[in-house]
């Protein structure tokens, strides 16, 4: 065959197929380029963890909030100015005691009550972690860190499109008399995960 009519095959680099996705919705009068500052700004500044701490330190220090929190968690971070997507239809606040453990994992995909959490972290997302978590739970927790005594109960969360978790820590001991703003900032996103405790 002529050198001429070889065609020569080559895959899209992710950079062009993006490019070429962000085209075609800008012709059809999509504001593409900001609906994707706007969606990382949001990722970076306001769906963060700080968040579910705040609320878990609201409800540490104030019993009718987690009275509110535990009977309906969206409703009780709408209550806090937080916000949550129209799908995100149940928040389920899951408390820990000294004998429960509560873990939350998606075994489908990625799903998070992000806005309260942060977007999900790598380890969430990895396969192994999602089929691993709901089998051989207190392996996986051992492996992140966090050995439990063999009379605490772990309990695996999975979460759906529609309802989203976050857990409840305990307060530790060791906090009495701080303030709200002292105890949000020692609630982390593994505890609210549940892969960690404080
Ligand atoms: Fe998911």
């Amino acid at each position: 065959m002529p050198d001429q009519d070889r065609v020569v095959m080559r895959t899209a680099t992710v950079e062009e197929r993006v490019d070429a996705i962000q085209a075609a919705l800008d012709a059809k009068g999509y504001k593409t380029q900001e609906a994707v500052e706007d969606l990382s700004h949001k990722a970076q500044e306001e769906w963060i963890p700080r968040n579910g701490a705040r609320m878990v330190a609201r409800a540490w220090v104030d019993p009718e909030y987690r009275k509110r929190l535990l009977a309906n968690g969206r409703d009780a971070a709408l209550e806090m100015g937080f916000q949550m997507p129209k799908h995100h239809r149940h928040l389920v606040v899951l408390e820990n005691a000294p004998n429960v453990q509560n873990v939350i994992c998606c075994t489908l995909c990625s799903c998070t009550a992000f806005t309260l959490i942060g977007l999900p972290p790598d380890w969430y997302k990895d396969l192994q972690y999602r089929s691993r978590v709901v089998r051989e739970s207190r392996t996986v927790l051992e492996e992140m860190g966090l050995k439990l005594a063999p009379d605490v109960e772990v309990r695996v969360w999975d979460t759906t499109a529609d309802t989203r978790y976050m857990v409840l820590p305990e307060r530790p001991a060791h906090t009495a008399g701080w303030t709200e703003e002292q105890l949000a900032a020692i609630v982390t996103r593994d505890s609210l995960i549940g892969v960690a405790r404080l």
